[in-house]
């Protein structure tokens, strides 16, 4: 093959294909017709000399091929961009843009300080995706964003991770449960109860399953719920018991419509970092919005403002490793490992 005959346009075509895994979500996303858009896979394929992709039923696979061919588009992306993060940085940080992605417990406390960056830094865009543990880990394998916000990622991916804010895990209740009242509940008695949980993926869900697996406590579960939102619902209105993160239920418990149970061990005590692949080179907008996120968070979240007692930091499991991972090496983390 003859890298001269590709094209760029191309080239940008078959990442979209890569990362979407369909025709004709790429071409939605590029706003390209479907004919138009395989076409050009065709025409990449013609110069490659090797078919690119394999479809069966309606998903689309890479063949080898195609994956090399992917990496490369990817990589001729993020280079472009440095290219056009190191034009704007000759500039100022005043010019360029961030790719930030947050879980879902973090929208209920990071996009408030999003208004107060804009404004101050008019020339830098910031586009935010939200997504659970398992995806903002696949994320960071493919070097999709800027900047994460996580709970800890896997121990032996090559990341930085600053500890940037806490993450208690409550247990909730609708009003009038009979253990409502109660005090210091031994996490046994909660075998029967029906719970509310995440989706698979979620770091929330796979905190409290550890917390019972390690106790020996069945747990019951009554429905999943994608959605914390949707489980504050469910769980007010009766149908169970639910651990969420402290952050998206403040509102809730303190107009009485949840509430807390004490539950010997709770809070689970985990913290969201802010993370990024070790090799990257944030761009000057980026480590301003970095900065900025430090800066302004609520103090009375920052991990450091509260001394962690032995039993939370067991409870917290993964979470506990060292505030931050100083690993040697400068290349992008490894594929996503099954999420924890
Ligand atoms: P998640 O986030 O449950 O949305 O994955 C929480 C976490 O990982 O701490």
């Amino acid at each position: 093959m003859n890298p001269r005959h590709l094209t760029l346009h191309q080239l940008r075509i078959f990442l979209a294909v890569a990362q979407h895994g369909s025709f004709a979500r790429a071409a939605e996303a590029l706003h390209l017709a479907p004919p138009t858009l395989s076409l050009q896979v065709k025409q990449l394929a013609d110069t490659v000399g090797q078919p690119l992709v394999e479809q069966i039923g309606r998903r689309i696979y890479l063949t080898a091929a195609g994956q090399a061919l992917a990496q490369a588009a990817a990589d001729v992306d993020e280079r472009l961009r440095r290219l056009a993060e190191d034009v704007a940085a000759l500039r100022g940080i005043e010019k360029g843009s961030v790719r930030l992605a947050i879980l879902t417990t973090v929208k209920y406390v990071v996009p408030k300080l999003l208004g107060s960056f804009a404004a101050a830094h008019p020339g830098i865009e910031v586009a935010m995706v939200v997504g659970n543990r398992g995806a903002l880990l696949q994320r960071l394998a493919a070097n999709q964003d800027d900047l994460y916000i996580l709970g800890q990622p896997p121990d032996d991916w090559d990341v930085v991770c600053e500890p940037f804010a806490d993450n208690p895990l409550v247990l909730v209740a609708p009003p009038g449960h009979p253990l409502a009242r109660e005090r210091a509940i031994d996490p046994r008695r909660l075998a029967g109860e029906p719970f509310i949980l995440r989706e698979p993926g979620s770091g929330t869900r796979a905190t409290m399953q550890r917390f019972f697996d390690a106790l020996g406590v069945p747990l019951r579960a009554r429905l999943e719920v994608g959605s914390n939102e949707a489980i504050k619902q469910t769980v007010a209105g009766g149908l169970g018991l639910a651990v969420l993160s402290a952050h998206t239920v403040g509102a809730e418990l303190a107009l009485g419509e949840l509430v807390q149970l004490d539950v010997q061990g709770f809070p689970l005590l985990r913290q969201w970092h802010i993370v990024y692949p070790r090799g990257k080179r944030l761009s000057p907008a980026a480590a301003a919005f970095k900065d900025w996120l430090f800066a302004h968070r609520d103090p009375a979240v920052a991990p450091a403002a509260h001394p962690v007692p032995a039993a939370a930091r067991r409870a917290r499991g993964r979470s506990a490793a060292p505030a931050s991972t100083a690993r040697s090496g400068a290349t992008p983390p490894p594929p996503p490992h099954p999420p924890a």
